[in-house]
C-alpha cells in the first residue's frame, strides 16, 4: 500500500491545502493529513480544533482514502512511524522553495524511505495562505473564496472569541 502524509499546520485548512489534498488522494492508496507544530508560528486554533476542521472539509468534500491526526514530534519519526512512501506538500511560489527544500532534504536525511513529493498549487490558490485568511477575517473580511464553507462559521466564532478576550 502507498501512504502518503500531507503535514502542514493548517491554521485553519483552506481550499489551497484541500485541492493538494486531493489531489493527493488520487495518487496514493492513502493518505494521511497530520497537523504538526510549526516552530515559527503560534496557532490561532488548538491542534484538536484543526483537525475538527479539516475532518469537516475532507467529509464535505467526500475523499474516502484520507484521514487526519497529529503528531508534536519531527515529521521524518512521524513517515517512519506510519511506513509513509511519500510526504506530500504544496508549492505556491519560489518563495516557498528555498524553506521547503531545506525541510526535504533533512527529513530525507532523518527518513530516506519517504520521498517528499511537491505539487504544485493551482494557479487560482497561488497567493491562499493560512496567514491571509486570518488577517483578512479579523478585519471582518470575506474569506468565503479562500476556505472551505463548512468551516466558515468556525472562523467567525473564534475571531468573535478573540475579540472578547
Ligand atoms: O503548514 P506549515 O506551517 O508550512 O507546515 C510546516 C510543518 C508543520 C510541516 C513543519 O514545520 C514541520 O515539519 N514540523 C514538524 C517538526 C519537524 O519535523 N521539524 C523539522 C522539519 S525539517
Amino acid at each position: 500500500m502507498r501512504l502518503a502524509i500531507c503535514p502542514g499546520s493548517f491554521d485553519p485548512v483552506t481550499l489551497g491545502h484541500l485541492d493538494i489534498i486531493t489531489r493527493a488522494s488520487k495518487l496514493f492508496d492513502k493518505v494521511i493529513v497530520v497537523v504538526m507544530s510549526n516552530a515559527a508560528k503560534s496557532p490561532l486554533f488548538s491542534q484538536v480544533e484543526r483537525m475538527a476542521l479539516l475532518n469537516k472539509a475532507i467529509a464535505e468534500a467526500s475523499i474516502t482514502n484520507v484521514s487526519v491526526d497529529c503528531y508534536d514530534g519531527l515529521l521524518a519519526d512521524y513517515a517512519k512511524m506510519r511506513k509513509a512512501t511519500a510526504i506530500v506538500k504544496g508549492l505556491r511560489a519560489v518563495s516557498d522553495f528555498e524553506y521547503e527544500f531545506q525541510m526535504a532534504l533533512t527529513n530525507r536525511k532523518m527518513y530516506p524511505e519517504a520521498e517528499t513529493v511537491f505539487l504544485t498549487t493551482a494557479a487560482e490558490n497561488l497567493y491562499l495562505s493560512s496567514s491571509l485568511v486570518k488577517q483578512v477575517a479579523r478585519l471582518d473580511g470575506d474569506v468565503s473564496d479562500f476556505v472551505p464553507a463548512c468551516i466558515l462559521p468556525e472562523i467567525k466564532e473564534k475571531l468573535r472569541k478573540e475579540r472578547e478576550i
